[in-house]
């Protein structure tokens, strides 16, 4: 569809450039003007790109709407898009960093139907609220891509397709390692009490690791849940949430962490409460995503364990581009495969690591 659409822009382009020279009033096309490199508007998909116009260089045009620049994840996962999606690649990507609101990323998706992108690709904040605006785009006949957190919509034809982590398997993740750790320190049978700092509330992350835990802790019922609060995915908020967890309780034995940032607030928390964390300290600290710089908190001995959440999703977006424009069909979920990470592999690991 899309080789068709560029095939009647570059016929049309054709004919504006024969009528202009016919007319030999010294009209410049505009044509192949100003690609400009990827756009960043902090919540507003303002780049003056044309579909169109790139069509005629031959580049495939991307809008990509990116959540914010709330983590070390994220910043991976950025910089795994912006490396991919570059002319030299064939791409002319639209960047848009919508801050953290949906509000922002509906008026950059909006943005990039007005300029006719030839693929739109969200990396949503939160499952729900896309109905309408996917259902714009499906008019205008771009294919949606939802990369990294999942979106919740009453027509699945909406988009095209899903590449991202299955978080509710990491909250899995996070019980078995917690688990099987506490069995080998002959923990198994204590009391233990927890605190969730949780990521933004209604993001796929969040849900699908607190009932990921939620569900498989049910089966230790010597684990209290003593309180979950969200910490936005930020380390400033997780360390302020931790400050008033341990106000509230002197009796801490586990803090799972929503991300890794929250976990470095965390941890700063608890040093500066007196205390003491990771493997030889009072709580241990659970977390996701695996950064290198949970790799470090491991090495140092401040963070017990990390389960990965992988942002690098540049390519296996434009793997799913590739084989649309070549007219193929593309899986419509893929699903990322994701380890967990132990502090005591931590300093063999982390040499091995791309983010
Ligand atoms: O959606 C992935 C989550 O978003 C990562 O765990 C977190 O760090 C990020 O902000």
């Amino acid at each position: 569809m899309k080789s068709f659409k560029r095939l009647v822009a570059l016929l049309a382009v054709i004919m504006l450039v024969i009528s202009l020279a016919a007319c030999g009033n010294g009209t410049k096309s505009t044509v192949g003007q100003d690609t400009g490199g990827s756009k960043e508007s902090g919540g507003e998909a303002s780049g003056t790109t044309d579909g169109a116009d790139a069509a005629g260089d031959g580049l495939v045009v991307v809008g990509f709407s990116q959540v914010g620049a709330e983590s070390d994840w994220r910043t991976a996962n950025t910089e795994s898009m912006k490396a991919t999606f570059v002319e030299g690649n064939g791409y002319q990507l639209i960047f848009d960093d919508a801050q953290q609101k949906q509000e922002n990323q509906i008026k950059a998706v909006r943005n990039f139907i007005q300029q006719d992108v030839d693929y739109i690709v969200i990396a949503p904040v939160t499952e729900t609220g896309w109905d309408t605006v996917l259902q714009e785009a499906k008019e205008a006949g771009i294919p949606v891509i939802i990369v990294d957190r999942m979106i919740d919509v009453s027509d699945d034809s909406l988009f095209t397709a899903w590449v991202g982590s299955n978080f509710l398997q990491e909250g899995y993740n996070a019980v078995e390692w917690l688990a099987d750790y506490l069995e080998s320190k002959g923990r198994a049978d204590e009391q233990i009490n927890i605190v969730t700092l949780q990521g933004t509330i209604g993001s796929s992350a969040q849900i699908g690791r607190t009932d990921g835990f939620a569900e498989k802790m049910a089966a230790y019922p010597n684990w209290t849940m003593l309180e979950k609060q969200t910490g936005e995915f930020t380390q400033s908020r997780g360390q302020e949430v931790m400050e008033s967890f341990l106000k509230s309780y002197d009796d801490i034995d586990v803090v799972i962490a929503e991300n890794d940032n929250m976990a470095f607030g965390a941890i700063d928390a608890i040093k500066a409460a007196g205390k003491t964390c990771g493997p030889d300290g009072d709580i241990i600290i659970v977390s996701f995503d695996a950064v290198a710089a949970a790799f470090d908190a491991m090495i140092a001995g401040d963070m017990n364990v990390s389960i990965e959440c992988n942002p690098l999703h540049g390519p296996r977006v434009a793997e799913i581009i590739q084989k649309l424009e070549a007219g193929e069909t593309v899986d419509k979920l893929q699903y990322v495969d994701e380890g967990v990470f132990p502090a005591e592999t931590a300093a063999e690991i982390k040499p091995t690591r791309a983010y």
